[in-house]
């Protein structure tokens, strides 16, 4: 199996409800072992994408394949290649860990000594060997996370979809949850992971852009950064931006000017390279500043380009 072969294709997959559109002739491939990030504001055709990739509602028009399988044609197929943790993690909530693993492997027919291997291996993988008999519904919202992920992964899937995974766990809990995630895509299995945190985008190899049902941008964070953040950024400590907006009206060299927390980033043309050739623009300005620091655009930078700061 070549590690270039498209598990996922899809080719202007569209979703109409009524005459409202939710997804709009989107076009993407992914390839195995890949961490495909899908992102996007609420409401933008995250999980209606997805849904409709598991098998779990038909397309209006377009096609795509899942692990080789049409998804309109053989949605029971592309069921048992996949494995899916929706928005809501969908655990029974009064079954304990243990129950609700042995319940996952049962709807996909995994039995006897089979099933306790796989229980065995899944609480191992989510780290619950000491949790197996605690109710789920007393677990914190990041180890139920966890035993979600454990749950979707039970028949050993070659493509895992996670609808927005972390939303509501903590920090601490989401590093943990990329650290498993990182750990299965080097073990082969591909994922496709949607998530408004644009920080968790970085972590993706590729990212695909979602504003009101179209895909607007499809790269590597590095490609959407140089594709859509032009010129040099730099972050101003110590400045007010909107004396420093009002300093630099009508530069031509000027991009954007745009507070972050304590600091204003600065967007300049790429002419413009170094702390010092800032210093000189801005000396003689009236306009006061402290420590100027070279930066790289974040995704954030990205988003806020091709969304106009909807966001
Ligand atoms: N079953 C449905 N019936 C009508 N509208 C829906 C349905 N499911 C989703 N939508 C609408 O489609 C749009 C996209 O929804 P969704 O895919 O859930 O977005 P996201 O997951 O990006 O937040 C939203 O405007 C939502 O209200
Ligand atoms: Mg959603």
């Amino acid at each position: 199996m070549s590690l270039d072969e498209h598990v996922i294709e899809v080719r202007d997959l569209s979703r109409k409800f009524g005459a409202f559109t939710a997804v709009d002739a989107v076009n993407f491939d992914v390839r195995r072992s890949e961490i495909f990030g899908y992102l996007g504001a609420n409401g933008a055709g995250k999980s209606t994408t997805i849904r409709m990739l598991c098998g779990l509602l038909a397309p209006t028009t377009g096609h795509a394949t899942v692990a080789g399988k049409d998804i309109a044609r053989d949605p029971v197929g592309v069921k048992r290649s996949i494995g899916y943790m929706s928005q809501r993690f969908s655990l029974y909530l009064d079954l304990t860990v243990q129950e609700n693993l042995q319940f996952f492997a049962g709807a996909y027919g995994i039995g006897g000594k089979k099933q306790r291997v796989a229980v065995d291996a899944a609480l191992e993988r989510a780290q619950l060997q000491d949790s197996r008999n605690v109710i789920t519904k007393s677990l914190p919202g990041g180890v139920r996370q966890r035993l979600a992920l454990a749950s979707a992964l039970i028949h050993k899937p070659v493509i895992l979809f996670l609808d927005e995974p972390t939303a509501g766990v903590s920090p601490d809990s989401r590093r943990d949850f990329w650290r498993m995630i990182r750990g299965l895509a080097r073990e082969g299995t591909t994922l496709f992971v949607t998530t408004h945190h644009l920080d968790e985008a970085e972590y993706c190899d590729r990212i695909g852009l979602m504003v009101d049902g179209k895909l607007v941008a499809l790269g590597t964070p590095p490609e959407l950064k140089r594709e859509h953040v032009a010129g040099a950024m730099f972050a101003l400590a110590d400045t007010d931006h909107r004396a420093l907006r009002a300093a630099l009206a009508g530069d031509a060299r000027v991009l954007q000017i745009q507070p972050f927390g304590r600091r204003v980033h600065l967007r300049v043309d790429a002419a413009l390279g170094t702390p010092v050739d800032i210093q000189s623009m801005l000396t003689g300005r009236g306009v006061a500043f402290g420590e100027i620091q070279r930066i790289e655009p974040t995704l954030e930078d990205v988003f806020l380009e091709l969304v106009g700061g909807a966001s």
